[in-house]
């Protein structure tokens, strides 16, 4: 049977593997030959389990909204990452790689961050297991994200604000890996999402896998059924998306939504649709689409969410995209914004902009009155409330 999922090399069809510096030859041999054993082993698993209970608050619920599902003629399930223990989806991922950053003896921590929603994850774990913190983080997003920095810095970590490029985060990944091949030996580089070389791509969906774990138990109770007919996540990186479809990815009754961030249009210039629009390329270790010029640089994203704001794309949803496993739709800021706004007055929730995308995708979508659709709110929008009321002066 065809899989979806990573092959033996740390590939998904054509893209992924790892294409990493000499200097970093070694840790990512290192970790690809620790990670699995370590992730499989009951001593983890228990750990790991217990944390995302009592400390991240899991089972995040899956809630049935109810005035969403009559506006789009469908069942709409909503999978609420929003509730977790520092907002978002990204601290399922922080807590599993700081419980193999400890195994390994790793004493440092280095973390990239877009909209500071994984930067003040990892400072979390890290202030859990009293480790040394530091964050990259570009200044466009220091200064659009500037709670989130403060969240960071209370927690002990140290913020390193990126000037290069238009400082956002492939700059803060470009700071990232290069803090880490001056520190090979005692660092551990926490990637906040399903980008990076290999394995962190299947690293980071192993760990947020957790996710479509609990929508099959949660759909089982809830509609006597494990599955749904469609799932839809924005995808930045593709960590939330990667968790929400992992336990579905090769079952091909479901249908696969990924909302990227269309930014001011495609056809702007000024955008982050790196599925949509990107070539094949390398960035950050992977082989994947990277939005490029003909020469082959690296083109400068642009979207209004920090977290979506990235020109490559992880190399799972690559190949779901050119496979055509997954519909790929480009959702505009105006049209994730509307979307932020309809969610909050239907269902008192106020979506993360990145989740807002994925919500913004339900208006391109046309349902059966019976479809079943479970949408990821990858996390809650307190951090952008001003962009919120900005975007509406
Ligand atoms: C709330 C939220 N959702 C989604 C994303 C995008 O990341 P990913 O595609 O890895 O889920 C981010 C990234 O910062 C985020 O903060």
């Amino acid at each position: 049977m065809k899989s979806f999922l990573v092959d033996q090399d740390g590939y998904y069809g054509e893209f992924g593997g790892a294409y990493v510096p000499e200097i970093l030859h070694k840790c990512v041999e290192e970790l690809k030959n620790t990670y699995l054993e370590v992730l499989e082993s009951e001593e983890f698993k228990k750990e790991f389990d217990q944390l995302l209970r009592d400390y991240v608050g899991r089972p995040s619920p899956l809630y049935l909204a109810r005035r969403l599902s009559e506006k789009y003629g469908c069942k709409l399930y909503l999978k609420r990452e929003d509730l977790n223990h520092t907002g978002a989806h990204k601290i399922n991922n922080t807590i599993g790689q700081i419980l193999l950053a400890r195994r390994m003896g790793k004493k440092r921590i280095i973390a990239e961050t877009g909209a500071g929603q994984h930067g003040v994850a990892t400072a979390t774990v890290c202030a859990l297991m009293n480790m040394e913190c530091i964050v990259y983080m570009g200044k466009t997003d220091v200064e659009r994200q500037h709670i989130n920095v403060e969240k960071m810095k209370m927690l002990g970590a140290t913020v390193i604000p990126v000037t290069s490029g238009n400082m956002t985060l492939k700059d803060a990944t470009n700071e990232a890996i290069r803090d880490w091949c001056c520190h090979p030996s005692d660092t551990y580089y926490i990637i906040g999402s399903t980008v990076g070389p290999h394995p962190y791509p299947d690293m980071v969906a192993r760990l947020q896998s957790v996710i479509s774990k609990e929508i099959k138990k949660q759909l089982l109770e809830k509609e006597g059924r494990d599955h749904p007919d469609y799932l839809i996540a924005c995808v930045g990186g593709g960590s939330n998306a990667a968790g929400t479809i992992y336990h579905f990815i090769n079952d091909e009754r479901i249908n696969i939504v990924l909302a990227e961030a269309g930014g001011k249009g495609i056809e702007t210039g000024m955008t982050a649709a790196t599925i949509q629009l990107g070539k094949m390329g390398i960035i950050h270790g992977a082989r994947t689409y990277v939005i490029q010029n003909e020469d082959g640089q690296i083109e400068e994203p642009y979207s209004i969410s920090a977290g979506l704001d990235y020109p490559g794309i992880g190399p799972i949803h690559a190949n779901l995209a050119a496979q055509k496993r997954a519909t790929v739709l480009a959702i505009n800021d105006d049209e994730a914004i509307e979307a932020a706004y309809e969610l909050t007055k239907l269902e008192g929730i106020i979506p993360a902009l990145e989740s807002a995308h994925a919500l913004g995708a339900l208006k391109k979508m046309k349902f059966k009155a019976n479809d079943i659709v479970v949408l990821t709110v990858s996390g809650r929008g307190d951090k952008d409330v001003e962009t919120y009321l900005a975007f509406n002066d």
